[in-house]
């Protein structure tokens, strides 16, 4: 049996890691240690955690936290590592969090993996490197240079790079993976997709930023879980892997689009643009196709969204009560 620690296991990706665990691997054990900040929530792991049944304990705890951290490090066969101040605008208001929790966060966990010799996968974001120019055609690799733009871009490569000393410089079996924008259920309604949903449910006006040129490279949350899955049994130790669904590249503006065309609705707004925003993102995951076989499951966004859009309409009772405080922010923020 294998025993696996999941920091952040109460957010958007970390639930449905669970949850695909538990389905797949209903023999495992999982552990979920979250802060639950306004991002988590307990009930993203409730109900029959996966058509197989497998359990999830939980711990409310904080990643910085050493003491807490040790001894569930020290119990776990492995620690897969999704907790994260995740939202650019937030960090773009105040990056106190991020330099703690993406920082300071990692550094406790990577401390108690090397303490007690265990395996460490580390969920990062293909914002590390930057951006890319609209209509350019080029991809991220795992060797493009870093180069982030936001503090939450910042703090997350920082924590990369913290990774990779503690594999070179102590040896830790670690491995990191770099993912593309996910969308999918419990996504939280501060991000773009279920935030344009919700407000079409209210009956608020869809929000654009910008012109909404801006490309993001979407894959489904289960395709970017399958990947953690593959890298954690079967990726190559100290290695980093791309993961993103290689689609064609599509903005913000033809996104929104799409979903006002599937839910009926008509016209969005203009709002203030976010400072330094990331032009385009795509990912290069051909050294995962080619390491481990992996492959999504998702190829048709349209497809995808339909889901999406169903399971929001189907699920307000988990969204409704965060979606006013959600819109005062952006509210203040002009946006
Ligand atoms: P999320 O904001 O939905 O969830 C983050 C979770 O971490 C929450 O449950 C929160 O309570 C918990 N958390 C925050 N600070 C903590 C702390 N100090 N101690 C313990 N728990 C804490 O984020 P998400 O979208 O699910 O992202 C998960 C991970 O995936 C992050 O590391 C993010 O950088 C990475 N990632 C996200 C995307 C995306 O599109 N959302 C893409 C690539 C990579
Ligand atoms: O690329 C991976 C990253 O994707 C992850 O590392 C982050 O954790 C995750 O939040 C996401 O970052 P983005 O900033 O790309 O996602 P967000 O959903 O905030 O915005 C997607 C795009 O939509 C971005 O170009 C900004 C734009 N946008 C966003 C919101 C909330 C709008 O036009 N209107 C909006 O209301």
């Amino acid at each position: 049996m294998t025993h696996l620690l999941v920091t952040g296991g109460a957010g958007f990706i970390g639930a449905n890691f669970c949850r695909l665990i538990t389905s797949l691997r209903p023999d495992w054990r999982v552990t979920v240690l979250d802060k639950l900040t306004y991002a988590g929530n307990r009930a993203n792991l409730a109900g029959p955690a996966g058509p197989a049944g497998g359990s999830v304990e939980f711990i409310h705890g904080d990643i910085a936290d050493a003491a807490t951290v040790g001894p569930l490090v020290a119990a776990a066969d492995a620690v897969v590592h999704f907790a994260a101040e995740s939202h650019n605008d937030n960090s773009l208001t105040d990056p106190t969090p991020f330099v703690q929790t993406n920082l300071v966060g990692t550094f406790v966990l990577l401390e108690a993996a090397r303490a007690h010799g265990v395996r460490f996968h580390h969920v990062s974001t293909d914002e590390v490197f930057g951006d890319l120019e609209i209509g350019a055609g080029t991809k991220f690799t795992e060797s493009t240079p870093y180069n982030p733009s936001s503090p939450y871009s910042a703090t997350k490569a920082g924590s990369d790079h913290l990774v990779r000393a503690w594999v070179r410089s102590f040896g830790l079996d670690a491995t990191i993976s770099n993912c593309s924008n996910n969308y999918g259920p419990y996504q939280h309604i501060e991000k773009f997709i279920p935030r344009q949903i919700t407000n079409i449910l209210t009956g608020l006006t869809p929000k654009l930023y910008g012109t909404g040129e801006q490309v993001r490279d979407w894959i489904h949350v289960d395709d970017h879980n399958r990947a953690v899955l593959d890298i954690l049994e079967r990726g190559r130790g100290g290695e980093t892997y791309n993961i993103g669904a290689d689609q064609p590249d599509i903005n913000n503006k033809q996104v929104l689009e799409l979903i006002c065309e599937l839910m009926g609705a008509d016209g969005y707004e203009h709002v203030a643009d976010r400072p330094g925003h990331d032009q385009r993102y795509a990912m290069d995951a051909a050294k995962l196709r080619r390491e481990l076989g992996w492959q999504p499951q998702f190829t048709d966004l349209r497809a995808g969204l339909v889901d999406t859009i169903a399971w929001y309409r189907a699920n307000e009772h988990w969204w409704l009560p965060a979606k006013q405080a959600t819109e005062a922010k952006y509210a203040a923020r002009g946006q």
